[in-house]
This record gives C-alpha cells, sequence and structure tokens, in this order.
C-alpha cells in the first residue's frame, strides 16, 4: 500500500496562511522590523488575526503538520505541540534550520552563519558559537566586564531623559547600541556607528531575500570590518574570546559576529518592552524592584526579571516564525512529508493559546519561575539542538540594564498603546511610537 502523504490545506486556506499569517510577519520585518509596518499591525491587530487563522486551520484539520497547497515549493505548517517539539529536537537532521528562505536573507550580510551551515561546518560553528556565547552558563564569564557598560550606558541614557523629560523608543536604541557595540568589540566601538548604519541597509536588504541582488560590496567592506575588529580585538570583548578561541575547519569566524550585532539589536527592542510592561504593570514593578533592592549578585542574576523579560517574549516573540526544511522524507503518524518540505512553526500560535495557558493574553512572569514542564512550546528562542545559543546573554543584559533603570526611576507611558493590566494585551506591541516619561523613584 503506498504511504499517503500529510492532509493538505485547500487552496482557499492555504491563501488564509499565506495573506493572514505570513504576509504580515514579513512585511513587519523579519531580519530589520519596519516600524510603519509595525505600527500598521499594531492597528489592525494583525498578529492576532493570524493566531486566530492558524486555530481556525487546526480545528479543520486536526491531524497536523498541514500541508500547504501551493505550486512553486512544498510547506508544512505545524499545528500541534508535540509536533513542535518533534521538529525541534531532531533538527538539525532531519530538520534542518538552514532553509532555503534563511539562505537567501542571510546571503546578504553572513553567508557561512551558523544559522545557514549544515553537517560538520554547522558542528563546527556551533561548537565555537557555543563557546563564545557561553551558552550553558546563565552568567556570562564576562559579566564583570559588560554589567558596568549597561549600567554605565543607562545611567548616561536617564540623564538624557532628565534632560528632555521623557524616554522616547530611539533614545533608547541609541543608548543600547553603544552597549551592543562595546559587549561585541570593546570600548572603543563605543561610537562606531558606521558599522551599525552598515549592517542595518544590509539587513533592510535582508528582509527581501532574493528579491534582492545582494550588495557585495558593501557586504564585503562589511565582513572586512568585522575580520578587522577579530585581528585586534580587545581584551573583555566577545570578539577577543572568539579570536582566541582555536579554529575547526571551516568555522569562518567573521561571519559568525553579524548574527550578534543583529540578534542584540533585537534584545534592546525586548528590554524598551519590558520597562514599557513593567511601567503599566505596578505589582510586576514592584516585584521587580524588591528583587532589585535586595540583589546580591551585582545584576548578573535577577531571576523575575529574566521572568519579566521570557514573557515579553512569549507575548510578543521577536522570531516568531521558525523555520526548517526537511533533508529527507519524513515519516508521521498521519502520512509522509517528503524531502526538501519547509516547516514552519508559528511561535505566537502556541504562546498564546487561551485554551490551553492560563493568562495567556496577561503579563505573567511568575509562569516562568514555577518549576514545572507540561511540554507545552513556549519557545522564544527555540528548543532542542538549534537553541538560540545567545539566549543567557540576552537574559543577563536586558535584566540588568532593567535594574539599572526601575531601580533608580518610575516610568509613566506618555505615548503608546494603551497596556491595561486587567484587559488582554495586544498581540502586537509597537515599542516604535512609545514615549516614557521618566521621574524620580518615590
Ligand atoms: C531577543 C533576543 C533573541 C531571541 C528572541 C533569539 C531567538 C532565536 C531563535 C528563535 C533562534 C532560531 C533557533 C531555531 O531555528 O530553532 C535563534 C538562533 C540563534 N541565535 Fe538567537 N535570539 C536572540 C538573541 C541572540 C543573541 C544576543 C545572540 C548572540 C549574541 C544570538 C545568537 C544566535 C545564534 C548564533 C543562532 C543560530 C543557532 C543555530 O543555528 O544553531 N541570539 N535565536
Amino acid at each position: 500500500m503506498p504511504t499517503p502523504t500529510l492532509p493538505t490545506a485547500s487552496a482557499l486556506d492555504t491563501a488564509r496562511v499565506l495573506m493572514g499569517v505570513i504576509l504580515p510577519a514579513v512585511a513587519e520585518g523579519p531580519i530589520i522590523r519596519r516600524p510603519r509596518a509595525v505600527g500598521l499591525a499594531a492597528r489592525l491587530e494583525l498578529d492576532a488575526r493570524a493566531v486566530g487563522i492558524l486555530q481556525q486551520l487546526h480545528a479543520r484539520y486536526p491531524d497536523g503538520p498541514l500541508l500547504l497547497k501551493l505550486p512553486f515549493r512544498r510547506q508544512a505548517v505545524v499545528l500541534a505541540p508535540e509536533d513542535v517539539n518533534t521538529v525541534l529536537a531532531r533538527s538539525p537532521e532531519p530538520f534542518s534550520p538552514a532553509s532555503s528562505e534563511k539562505l537567501a536573507v542571510m546571503a546578504h550580510f553572513q553567508p557561512s552563519n551558523v544559522l545557514v551551515s549544515r553537517g560538520p561546518e554547522r558542528t563546527v560553528r556551533r561548537a565555537l558559537q557555543e563557546q563564545v556565547l557561553d551558552t550553558s552558563h546563565p552568567v556570562h564569564h564576562l559579566a564583570d566586564r559588560f554589567v558596568p557598560v549597561v549600567e554605565e550606558e543607562m545611567r548616561q541614557l536617564l540623564v538624557g531623559a532628565e534632560h528632555s523629560g521623557s524616554l522616547p523608543w530611539s533614545d533608547f536604541a541609541e543608548a543600547w547600541q553603544r552597549v551592543v557595540r562595546r559587549v561585541v568589540f570593546g570600548d572603543h566601538a563605543r561610537d562606531d556607528t558606521e558599522l551599525t548604519t552598515m549592517l542595518n541597509r544590509l539587513r533592510k536588504d535582508g528582509n527581501w531575500a532574493f528579491l534582492k541582488p545582494v550588495r557585495r560590496r558593501t557586504r564585503e567592506r562589511f565582513l572586512a570590518r568585522i575580520r578587522d575588529e577579530l585581528a585586534h580585538a580587545e581584551p573583555g570583548s566577545l570578539a577577543s574570546v572568539l579570536a582566541a578561541v582555536p579554529e575547526g575547519d571551516g568555522a569562518e569566524p567573521v561571519d559568525q559576529v553579524p548574527q550578534w550585532l543583529f540578534a542584540l539589536d533585537n534584545s534592546g527592542m525586548v528590554a524598551f518592552r519590558t520597562l514599557t510592561v513593567l511601567a503599566t504593570h505596578p505589582q510586576a514593578m514592584e516585584a521587580a524592584r524588591r528583587e532589585v533592592d535586595a540583589d546580591a549578585s551585582g545584576r548578573r542574576f535577577l531571576p523575575y526579571l529574566r521572568a519579566c523579560a521570557l514573557e515579553v517574549l512569549r507575548l510578543w516573540p521577536t522570531t516568531p516564525m521558525i523555520l526548517r526544511q526537511t533533508t529527507q522524507p519524513v515519516q508521521w503518524a498521519r502520512g509522509l512529508m517528503p524531502a526538501r518540505c519547509g516547516v514552519l512553526i508559528y511561535s505566537p500560535y502556541f504562546h498564546r493559546d487561551e485554551h490551553h495557558l492560563r493568562d495567556a493574553h496577561n503579563f505573567s512572569p511568575e509562569r516562568w519561575l514555577r518549576d514545572e514542564d507540561d511540554g507545552w512550546p513556549l519557545v522564544p528562542f527555540s528548543d532542542g539542538p538549534v537553541v538560540c545559543p545567545g539566549k543567557q546573554l540576552v537574559l543577563l543584559l536586558t535584566s540588568a540594564a532593567l535594574a539599572s533603570l526601575v531601580g533608580v526611576r518610575d516610568f509613566s507611558v506618555e505615548e503608546g498603546q494603551p497596556l491595561d493590566p486587567s484587559r488582554p494585551l495586544p498581540g502586537t506591541i509597537d515599542n516604535y511610537s512609545v514615549r516614557l516619561g521618566v521621574s524620580p523613584r518615590m
């Protein structure tokens, strides 16, 4: 008997996924956010609608993964929680993170990054990333150097905010970029905005994947700058750790660095969004301050603030689409998934499932502090062997920044979306439109 293939969505349902789930996520900017598209998504509640579309689809096709009816490629959507766990646990083989659209995106600024690598090269590059980022330790071994950098930049940010009377996203983003450059390259790079501008230009092209030709000369200039930084790496920077690690075959250290710059940029968005949520959630703010006031770790390990950042990432994941591509046919209980089939895990669908999660649409950081794992996929950093190797570094830097801010000042939302703790939080958060009021801590 021939092996059945997986269930396939009708043409209409396929169009719903393309237009209602994938298009808004792509339009908002997978590699660098497009602020106007984020504003529009927030006004039209596009991300909440996307979750609704997948809920309807799952009710119609309970036996996923679901294949889409596309003439030009094989593509599946994962709708069952246990299938998410299977895909993530069985990565990078047969579910490779090096999917064709990711290859096209990364070609613009980091063609040999671990994200788009396979086979022995992936193994070498992944090991390098884990070593430099100290993946398995909650407190990075360079925390004694990174935390003071964060504190200094946040202090200066507050001086500016007091002068002007408020703190808009754009000021926070600039201060955060200084943190990023100092953490990655060292103090000498603090004001090297040219490097950030070059990367952002390439990231904007990356948003268009195959639809834009690669600017090879800009990419080469950008990667040559990184090569130069690694050759003269400043002690106490991530670059210095990378430069000191013995290189395995095919490690391509230069191509591993842009990911740090770009992903640390996203971490700034998480820190500012968390600050905005704390400014509107007095109970959580109180708990955060209790932790900060009693902290004996020198802001290196603040579990509640780390949980706040994770909860913000649950509500508004910065990487909502986890993508894979099968390297060979994969047998599921319900049928066969062909080789070279794209696999989409749309994390907001699982993160906002009100049937399974208590307070699915509310800010409840405590869920990350409970020592219970019921197997439900809350995966802002993904999971399994391809889990984000920068997770702990993100939590270290964001929680240290939040502690430096909420420990000394009060914040209120002067402009931006209402985030009322007694009502469901919106599906999209538009940090670009937020302006926070800043006053001495009462
Ligand atoms: C808001 C912050 C961040 C979030 C939400 C995040 C999330 C993710 C996710 C979802 C993936 C994809 C994993 C997969 O395909 O299964 C990933 C991969 C990765 N992230 Fe992060 N990340 C963040 C920040 C960082 C930082 C700061 C770094 C480094 C400094 C970093 C380094 C990486 C690397 C190297 C990969 C590729 C891993 C691999 O392919 O093996 N990330 N991240």
